[in-house]
């Protein structure tokens, strides 16, 4: 049922706008001295090895980390993550590509915590092992969009969640929706970070707007959306196009950073086409 593995797809344009994103959500967080908790309810197995066979099957990174490696224009947001990847590969060569929860560990400082949720055995393996140990840090191999119930609020009241699921099963759009809401329900204030696919497919195309609808509703500061549109479909309309990201309650910064930041990455990682679009709430 668990077929989904993240190493065929760590470093690809994906991966660089959700960590672009996150990079700047967990910066901005980290300005006030208060503790904060992140969520991350599809954490993966932490890091990747790019030289191994999984990320040598697609080589999809080579059209992702590794075009922004090769450039010196880099808009500042996307400097600092690039700066992050560098610092978790230990030369000046792109061996290793770091995941949501290797880059978190990266930003998070003594008084904040991490909850990390990954299903897989084999991921959840490699992860608990990689930061198991860390203080501050629990990691769970359990459903992660479960996981909201026991970890919101926190006890600081502040609070990150990233929903990344694979959207492997068609679940995955309805329990991603139904995730957000119960993240806002239970903690208004949470900045929720949601990663999504745009593909040519009913359910991929009107979850935006229904994530909207709930953050509009549930939020306190409104939502954010990126889009980066890469490619064509195939021609039996298959294919990622892009991808997206949502975020609810934003930083307020956030808009003008990535106004400056997605034309940049929409020209830099474009295959047979770029588009990029930046949509929020009145408040966002
Ligand atoms: C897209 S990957 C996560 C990548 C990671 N967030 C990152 O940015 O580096 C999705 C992960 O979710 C795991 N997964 C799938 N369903 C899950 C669930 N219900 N709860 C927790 N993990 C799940 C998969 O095994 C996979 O490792």
């Amino acid at each position: 049922m668990l077929a989904y593995r993240h190493a065929f797809h760590a470093g690809n344009h994906a991966d660089v706008l959700k960590h672009v994103v996150l990079v700047a959500v967990l910066r901005y967080m980290a300005l006030k001295e208060k503790g904060f908790r992140l969520v991350d309810t599809h954490a993966g197995a932490g890091g990747y090895s790019l030289e191994g066979r999984y990320a040598q099957q697609g080589l999809e990174f080579e059209n992702g980390i590794a075009r922004l490696m090769a450039r010196d224009d880099l808009p500042p947001a996307v400097a600092d993550y690039v700066e992050l990847v560098r610092r978790f590969n230990s030369g000046a060569k792109l061996a290793q590509y770091p995941g949501s929860p290797a880059l978190a560990q990266m930003l998070l400082r003594n008084q904040d915590q991490m909850r990390l949720y990954e299903l897989h055995p084999t991921e959840h393996k490699i992860l608990a092992s990689f930061l198991g140990a860390t203080p501050g840090v629990e990691v769970h191999m359990s459903d992660g969009f479960g996981a909201l119930k026991s970890q919101l609020p926190p006890p600081t009241r502040r609070a990150v969640v990233l929903i990344d699921p694979p959207y492997e099963l068609a679940a995955d759009y309805a329990k991603t929706l139904a995730a957000l809401r119960e993240a806002l329900e239970r903690f208004p204030e949470a900045v929720v970070i949601v990663w999504m696919p745009q593909l040519q497919k009913l359910e991929a195309a009107q979850l935006p707007k229904r994530l909207e609808a709930s953050a509009q509703s549930g939020g306190r500061k409104g939502w954010l959306l990126a889009r980066l549109t890469l490619a064509h479909a195939d021609a039996r309309g298959f294919g990622m196009l892009g991808s997206s990201v949502f975020v609810a309650n934003p930083p307020h910064t956030l808009a003008a950073t990535l106004q400056q930041t997605l034309p940049w990455l929409a020209e830099v990682l474009a295959q047979t086409q770029s588009q990029h679009a930046l949509e929020r709430s009145a408040g966002g």
